[in-house]
């Protein structure tokens, strides 16, 4: 196989669907071995049984003890050489003060303790090997509010902060961390953002994209491919807006 990542081995968390999905899709036919992480058994069976090489791993990204399987499903397939932490979750859009304890637990626990876990599994490993990207999905959320998602927005404002972070502190351990905002995008989980699925609803948001419309998993996957690419080896800590011009 040859492409930008032959020989490299990604974890993909969330790559049953969506987004993930696209992003599992396009590493792969780049020549990558892709490790489908979802909580979906079914569907991250479906995806890694298309791309040569790649492994489904079932698994909780907001458990330690499921990162702990997906590091060492992982670590059969390969040395991890590229994480993208994808999977995410959101509320339904509502007043700040009537988002359920259970709602914010569980994207607390999805969108951003995820992300620490997978760290401490994967970081000691890329830094005794001197190399390895990450690229977490962040979102517009984080950077341009929309009323009503306040504590799903908080939290891709909390990944972008943390990609800056981790970027500052294992640029040294030849370590390079990068986001991808998208702006709403065909997937399953737009409805949720949209608080519904008809032409109103699809028409009031595609409204506030410049570019007359949302963003999709093949828009999404070719700019987390850059970021994980070589061509890229100097770019850590970027937010990469995928937004059709929605924040500018
Ligand atoms: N779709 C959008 O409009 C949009 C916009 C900006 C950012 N995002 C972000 O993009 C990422 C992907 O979202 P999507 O739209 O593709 O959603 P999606 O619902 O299509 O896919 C998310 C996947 O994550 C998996 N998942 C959920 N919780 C999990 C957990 N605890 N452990 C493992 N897997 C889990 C789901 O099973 C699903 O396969 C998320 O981080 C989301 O916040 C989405």
């Amino acid at each position: 196989m040859t492409g930008r990542f032959a020989g490299r081995c990604a974890v993909v968390t969330g790559a049953a669907s969506g987004f993930g999905e696209g992003i599992a899709r396009r590493l792969a036919a780049e020549g990558a071995q892709v490790v489908v992480a979802d909580l979906n058994a079914e569907d991250a069976q479906r995806v890694a049984e298309d791309l040569v090489g790649s492994v489904a791993v079932v698994c909780d990204v907001a458990s330690e003890t499921d990162i702990d399987l997906l590091h060492g499903a992982a670590a059969a397939v390969g040395d991890v050489d590229i994480l993208v932490n994808n999977a995410g979750v959101t509320h339904l859009p509502a007043p700040l003060d009537e988002v359920g304890g259970d709602d914010f637990d569980r994207i607390y626990g999805v969108n951003m303790k995820a992300i620490y876990l997978a760290a401490r599994r994967f970081v000691p490993d890329m830094t005794a090997r001197g190399t390895g990207v990450i690229v977490n999905i962040a979102s517009t959320a984080g950077v341009s509010p929309r009323p009503g998602l306040t504590w799903y927005n908080a939290s891709k404002g909390w990944v972008i902060s943390a990609t800056r972070s981790m970027a500052a502190e294992l640029a040294p351990a030849g370590i390079r961390v990068n986001a991808v905002s998208p702006v709403a995008g065909e997937t399953p989980l737009l409805p949720s953002f949209m608080g519904g699925d008809t032409d109103a609803h699809r028409e009031k948001f595609i409204a506030t994209i410049p570019m007359g419309r949302f963003s999709t998993p093949r828009d999404v996957a070719a700019a987390v491919a850059f970021l994980a690419s070589d061509e890229a080896d100097m770019i850590t800590g970027e937010s990469l807006l995928v937004d059709g011009g929605r924040c500018i």
